[in-house]
């Protein structure tokens, strides 16, 4: 009986942190895998550069790149931000059983409220945000970290950026969904 009380807790619990407007207002849904090898692509892996998902999910998208980053012999550097507690659980189990985990970090917090500085520790010269997040919260991120970061690229899964004016360069990749890439 008191086993049936807890899955129907650990279930509630569950549902709730994956339903949560306040605790998550971007729902989960992984990039798709059939897109990796573009994506990966697109983020121009090289030694002294930081890739960065802002709400990261499973981390799909770090561990694919790391992944690639470790056969190429880089230093890339990859930080996984997240909110959702089962998913920052998953990302340090896998984590933990990856190749180039050295070069991995996973940082707990929300995207909208952080301090970015904290992610800027690897030092590197050439900063790649990913970001996979839904079109009003994609403006007002990378409004918010152009009020913070000098120079930064963007490689937007499925949605372009309707402000033009803050990136010289972009480019669309045509995948599954649409890459936007902006330098
Ligand atoms: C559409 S999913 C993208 C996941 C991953 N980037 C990918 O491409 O597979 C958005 C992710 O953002 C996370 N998220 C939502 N709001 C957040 C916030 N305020 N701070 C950090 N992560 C957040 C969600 O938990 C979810 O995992």
């Amino acid at each position: 009986m008191i086993f049936i009380y807890l899955i129907t807790l650990v279930i509630i619990l569950v549902v709730f942190l994956f339903s949560s407007k306040t605790l998550s207002p971007i729902p989960y849904f992984p990039s798709q895998p059939v897109d990796m090898p573009l994506i990966v692509k697109t983020l121009k892996l090289k030694n002294n550069q930081t890739v960065i998902d802002l709400g990261a999910g499973d981390g799909i998208v770090i561990f694919s790149a790391a992944q690639q980053s470790y056969k190429q012999k880089l230093g890339t550097k990859f930080v996984a931000v997240e909110i959702n507690p089962i998913l920052i659980l998953i990302l340090h189990l896998r984590r933990l059983f990856h190749p180039n985990k050295k070069n991995i970090k996973i940082v707990r917090d929300d995207i909208f409220k952080m301090n970015f500085d904290k992610l800027l520790t690897f030092h590197s010269s050439l900063l790649t945000f990913y970001l996979y997040i839904s079109p009003w919260y994609l403006e007002k991120t990378v409004k918010n970290l152009k009020l913070k970061i000098k120079k930064f690229g963007v490689v937007s899964y499925m949605y372009p950026l309707k402000d033009k004016t803050v990136f010289a360069k972009v480019l669309a990749v045509k995948g599954k969904n649409k890459i936007f890439v902006y330098s």
